[in-house]
């Protein structure tokens, strides 16, 4: 793959831009809503207390950002055109850091937070699309392998708008702020399949 890192893309109504430090504050107050964080965060939920303390996250993504700009790094900030506005983030990182029998960079996951005041209007699909063009197109990664809890249709809808093929067989994950363990979706899509997809639709 080609390691372009977090180049800024621009969509019809958003600006895709590697992230900053002078955004996370606000970006954590997104991440700690509820229904943002509910079938997104997956560490372990012994951590729950540690994530809802902005004193010790701020330390996090200080040292996160020293490295924003690498050319390994594929996370963006996502704005609003319009009126600069931050509202969500999203990524594609190594699946390895999901499944540790992954061992290939080339294999990516993918994850996507709108601030719940902006959601329902598209702008998830729209920075989705632009940034899985980014990573097959330009940086010509091989697959994306990514999942979405059965109950989050938001979020698989993207994934099958883009050309996702979803699995027969479902997981159980453990996310973070939930007690019980979530039945999610799996899908997968190599840059061969996305490129035929494009082609066709
Ligand atoms: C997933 C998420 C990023 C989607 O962002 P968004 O900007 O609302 O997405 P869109 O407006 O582009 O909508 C995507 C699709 O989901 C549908 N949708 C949006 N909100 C929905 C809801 N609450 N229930 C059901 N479908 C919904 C839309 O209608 C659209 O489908 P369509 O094109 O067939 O009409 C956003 O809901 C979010 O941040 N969720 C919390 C974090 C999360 O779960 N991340 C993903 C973890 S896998």
């Amino acid at each position: 793959m080609e390691y372009l890192g977090s180049k800024t893309i621009e969509t019809d109504r958003l600006i895709l831009k590697a992230q900053l430090m002078e955004e996370q504050k606000k970006l954590w107050e997104i991440l700690m809503i509820p229904e943002v964080n509910r079938y997104f965060l997956t560490v372990p939920s012994k951590f729950r207390d540690k994530l809802k303390d902005w004193n010790i996250q701020e330390k996090y993504y200080e040292e996160e950002m020293k490295h924003a700009k690498d050319n390994n790094v594929f996370k963006w900030i996502i704005f609003l055109k319009e009126t600069g506005e931050c509202i969500g983030r999203i990524s594609c990182h190594e699946a390895t850091s999901e499944n540790s029998e992954i061992t290939d960079s080339n294999i990516r996951g993918v994850g996507w937070i709108i601030d719940p005041k902006y959601q329902s209007r598209g702008y998830g699909t729209e920075a989705s699309k632009a940034m899985i063009d980014f990573m097959f197109l330009e940086c010509k990664i091989a697959k994306i392998i990514t999942g979405a809890a059965i109950c989050n249709p938001a979020s698989w809808k993207i994934m099958e708008k883009s050309g996702f093929e979803r699995k027969k067989e479902t997981k159980t994950i453990q996310y973070t702020f939930l007690d019980e363990p979530t039945e999610i979706y799996c899908y997968e899509l190599t840059r061969d399949k996305y490129l035929l997809f494009n082609k066709n639709s």
